[in-house]
């Protein structure tokens, strides 16, 4: 399977929805903040999730799309956001948000797409009772959000954070929103709590994979990712690759410096790689998907399941 033409092929299902559902409105100074990042593109993996979920569920995608541009829309509010707190300036090869517009108009372009996600999200052509109980869902992943982006800035002041207490924090930061994706068709087309949750518990836990892997990438992935290189270890962020070399008494001198040269950066990657953090991190990545695909077991075998299973490993194996 051509995995990367599975996903093309809904991403671009997916543009086109996001051209009639954000349109560019008045005052155009706030409307162009909202949609530079989103008009940059990216991968559209969490859209293109629910969609390849209602097609497991056997259900029409043409009935839920709003859902999945909500989620889009959350996220894309939720990276402008971050761009801020961890003091980014590229993404999607890009300049950020904040960085074109200034942390004002940033900070209100984020608010903006949270809201209209909501607004989004009610557009769907599902019956009230489903839709409520979809609200309230992306809702409490928001809140998520806040809470695991909180413990991510918290633990850079801190110089101890244990493995666990990074998993619970990737869990909040990245997990909820990536489940929400897979699950929220189940919940809109009213199926059972066991689907529900199944398709849930797939995507946090590779969810969980898909942020490890991201951390890994910020080191290794070079010109591709179209972000700031090594932009986690000059912000302190304690990552699982950071936590595997401290616990190996391993010294990272540009960490939590503010700045560095490429060639430091450098430097401390070859460090990272030499003492196996790299590859104990990206195993790690790799199992959690393992245990979120387990999950999917009690859904009947379909071509859609196993685009679904590709996607897990695509998560983790990407190259940006
Ligand atoms: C970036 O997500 C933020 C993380 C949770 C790591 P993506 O890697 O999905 O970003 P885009 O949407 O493709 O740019
Ligand atoms: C992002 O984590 C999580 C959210 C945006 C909620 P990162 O800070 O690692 O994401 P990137 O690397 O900037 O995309
Ligand atoms: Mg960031
Ligand atoms: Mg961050
Ligand atoms: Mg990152």
């Amino acid at each position: 399977m051509d995995i990367k033409k599975e996903v093309a092929k809904r991403a671009e299902i997916i543009n086109k929805a996001i051209e009639e559902l954000l349109p560019i409105k008045e005052p155009e100074g706030l409307y162009k903040a909202c949609r530079h990042l989103i008009k940059a593109g990216g991968k559209r993996l969490r859209p293109v999730l629910s969609l390849i979920s209602t097609e497991v569920l056997g259900k029409d995608w043409r009935k839920i799309l709003p859902a999945a541009i909500a989620i889009e829309t959350i996220h894309n509010f939720t990276l402008i956001h971050d761009d801020i707190m961890d003091r980014d300036e590229m993404r999607r090869g890009v300049p950020t948000v904040h960085k074109l517009f200034g942390e004002p108009t940033a900070i209100l372009a984020g608010d903006t797409l949270f809201a209209e996600a909501f607004k989004i999200l009610t557009k769907c052509d599902i019956e009230a009772e489903n839709l409520i109980r979809a609200v309230d869902m992306l809702a409490d992943v928001c809140i998520k959000i806040c809470e695991g982006q909180f413990l991510d800035i918290s633990f850079e002041q801190r110089y101890f954070v244990s493995e666990e207490e990074y998993l619970d924090m990737v869990e909040k930061k990245t997990g909820v929103l990536i489940a929400c994706s897979c699950s929220m068709p189940a919940v809109l087309f009213g199926e059972g709590e066991e689907i529900i949750d199944a398709l849930w518990n797939f995507g946090l836990l590779s969810g969980i994979g898909f942020q490890i892997h991201d951390d890994v990438l910020d080191l290794i992935g070079g010109e591709k990712i179209g972000k700031d290189w090594g932009s986690d270890l000059v912000e302190g962020k304690k990552t699982l690759v950071i936590i595997k070399a401290m616990e190996m008494g391993v010294e990272i001198e540009i960490f939590g410096k503010g700045k560095a040269t490429k060639e430091e950066i450098a430097e401390a990657v070859e460090k990272l790689r030499d003492c196996g953090a790299i590859d104990y991190a990206s195993k790690m990545a790799k199992e959690f998907v393992e245990r979120g695909k387990e999950h999917l077991k009690i859904l009947p075998d379909s071509e859609a399941k196993d685009v679904l299973i590709a996607i897990a490993d695509y998560l983790v194996t990407r190259e940006y």
